[in-house]
């Protein structure tokens, strides 16, 4: 009868005290904001999964994920439940011509002999994303008969643990490849029995992926990057957080390193050593040379 009342969800309806409990501990948790439209989809993952698990009402889940530390097990299993995954290989164009056509010439202009190429897909989902920065930087590197020697590593990203799972196993159904270049699915997929493909060793070596949380971003220690791709992840952030983010990522990002968004998916001026360069349908920076503090 929930329908009748307004939500859509089959689940128990949430009345706004409890929607706003539960807005504020995922907004606190992982920086994600849920406007009103979503209560259904928030009453529905929540039903789904207190049902799989036994637990009688929201108060008592709320409670239950209280209880646990932040990062318990119950509490990755509702993030990944409650964030979206849609990703997908060469998703978009634009910002990938941007990567072969500005970033990489510029990167290897200015460092011709440099012996290592650092690249950090945030908010990687499923791997997709990460492998396909992997496979245009590769045969990039490849293409430049003075540098075979530079070291590419990509580091793909993720607060979903299972996301992260399935981008290490690296195999993707014949559906989740089609956008793959042909060039690129020989070079890089091999076909398996059950027809699925699987990405290379050589570039399955050259990724790796790991857990983080992007307004935790002080636990990460990573190097300074090259080159940073954080798409379709800042619009389920509200306009300070992805801000934060956005400062964050700076600090990560080497002097001369580019910060790829998705377009449409920042703010004007996002920060003051960032440079933003005009590519059509791209959202790009360029972080000028003078150091950060
Ligand atoms: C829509 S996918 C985007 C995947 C890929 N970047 C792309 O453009 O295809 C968004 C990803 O951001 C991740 N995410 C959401 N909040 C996050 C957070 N606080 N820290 C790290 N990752 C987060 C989600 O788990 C999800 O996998």
């Amino acid at each position: 009868m929930a329908a009748l009342n307004g939500s859509l969800s089959c689940f128990e309806q949430m009345d706004e005290v409890q929607f706003k409990h539960w807005t504020s501990l995922l907004e606190k948790r992982t920086g994600m904001h849920l406007p009103k439209e979503r209560r259904s989809f928030l009453e529905t993952s929540l039903g789904l999964r207190m049902k799989e698990i036994g637990v009688q009402n929201y108060a008592a889940y709320y409670q239950h994920l209280q209880s646990e530390k932040n990062g318990g097990r119950e509490w990755l299993t509702l993030v990944d439940r409650l964030t979206v995954h849609e990703t997908r290989f060469f998703r978009h164009d634009p910002s990938l011509d941007f990567l072969e056509q500005i970033i990489l010439p510029r990167l290897f202009e200015s460092e011709p002999n440099r012996t290592k190429l650092q690249i950090w897909s945030a908010g990687c989902s499923t791997g997709e994303e990460a492998y396909t920065l992997c496979m245009i930087s590769d045969q990039f590197i490849k293409n430049l008969s003075i540098n075979e020697q530079c070291y590419l590593a990509v580091t793909g990203m993720d607060i979903s643990i299972p996301a992260l799972v399935t981008a290490r196993k690296a195999v993707y159904d014949k559906y989740k490849v089609r956008h793959v270049p042909e060039q690129y699915l020989e070079d890089y997929f091999v076909k398996q029995d059950d027809g699925r493909f699987q990405i290379i060793e050589a570039l399955k070596k050259r990724s790796c992926f790991v857990p983080f949380n992007l307004i935790d971003m002080k636990k990460t220690l990573l190097e300074p990057m090259d080159i940073i791709f954080c798409q379709n992840v800042l619009i389920y952030f509200n306009r300070d957080r992805r801000k934060q983010i956005i400062h964050q990522l700076v600090q990560r990002l080497k002097p001369g390193g580019f910060l790829v968004l998705g377009a449409g998916e920042s703010l004007n001026n996002p920060h003051p050593e960032l440079e933003k360069i005009d590519f059509p349908n791209s959202l790009a920076f360029f972080k000028n040379k003078i150091m950060s503090n």
